[in-house]
């Protein structure tokens, strides 16, 4: 297996007052101690953090967490995408979804590229584009046949050996923001903001049941309901790397609070961390 993330944001999405406000603050503070004869001393760029967000299907994850990545100039990784581009791999090649020897096989020899969305496949709902081996399979992974067929593999432990490695490689240096059910617990123990998203269940059945809709894929609201249980239920209660919240993971319940307003909490506490951690390393502002 190998995998390619790249993730360009283009600098004129981000938030440009929110830009300003800083710098205007940075040269207030700065003024400030210069009035009390004290200088400033500025140590080099700010660290950049592993931020992991997990939960269960249909919480919220990837608007959430491509926002974040966006806000903050970070690398955007959907771990999701990695299990369901394998998942129809294996399906295409009719490979039995227990067959683990044969799947950790395919898992080995598989190449998975993930980029930025066009802008007509972001306004279609698209948060990356998924390349399996050279070709773009973007919406075909994005089925629930696709969905359950990935969340059964995942459920393989050799298969989830070679794709973690892949996920730890592409999030060494940190800068990321990496979604999905173990990243947490399995992939970045040590990730410096730990983020849980959740919401209830009919929430979470709802939204997917609205993206069927919108891409005009006709499914009773209740089979919906029942394939997301499903998924729940085999996600948490698996063996290996099971969907649980990270005991240090922040919980945040998504069923209120819209994805902008999540993405803005998070962004927040992340600039919280890379301050003390900046401190920590005595870098001084
Ligand atoms: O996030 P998603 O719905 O696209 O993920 C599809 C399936 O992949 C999910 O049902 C479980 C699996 N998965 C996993 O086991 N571990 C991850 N880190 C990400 C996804």
């Amino acid at each position: 297996m190998s995998i390619a993330a790249t993730t360009s944001w283009d600098s004129s999405v981000l938030p440009e007052r929110q830009e300003r406000f800083i710098a205007q603050k940075a040269r207030d503070g700065a003024e400030f101690l210069a009035a009390l004869g004290m200088t400033v001393l500025c140590g080099g760029p700010m660290p950049k953090l592993t931020i992991a967000i997990d939960g269960p299907a249909g919480s919220g994850k990837s608007t959430v967490a491509r926002r974040v990545a966006q806000m903050l100039g970070y690398l955007y990784l959907d771990s999701g995408a990695m299990y369901r581009a394998l998942a129809l791999k294996a399906l295409r090649q009719q490979v039995t979804l227990d067959n683990e020897g044969a799947l950790e096989e395919l898992a080995r020899g598989t190449h998975i590229e993930l980029k930025s969305p066009t802008p007509e496949q972001e306004a279609a709902g698209a948060k990356n584009r998924v390349f399996l081996d050279g070709e773009e399979v973007t919406p075909e992974i994005r089925t629930a046949e696709v969905a359950q067929a990935a969340s059964r593999l995942a459920a393989i432990a050799g298969v989830r050996k070679v794709l973690v490695a892949e996920q730890q490689r592409a999030g060494a240096g940190g800068g990321i923001v990496m979604e999905g059910r173990d990243i947490g617990t399995v992939v970045f123990p040590n990730a410096e903001l730990k983020i849980f998203l959740d919401a209830s269940p009919e929430v979470r059945a709802e939204r997917r049941w609205k993206e069927h809709q919108e891409k005009g894929e006709a499914m009773a609201l209740a089979q919906v309901v029942e394939e997301v249980r499903e998924r729940d239920r085999r996600d948490r209660e698996r063996k290996v790397s099971p969907l649980v919240r990270a005991t240090d993971a922040v919980l945040v319940d998504n069923t209120a609070m819209d994805a902008e307003e999540i993405a803005r909490l998070i962004v927040m506490l992340g600039r919280e961390r890379e301050k003390e951690l900046a401190n920590a390393t005595g870098r001084k502002t």
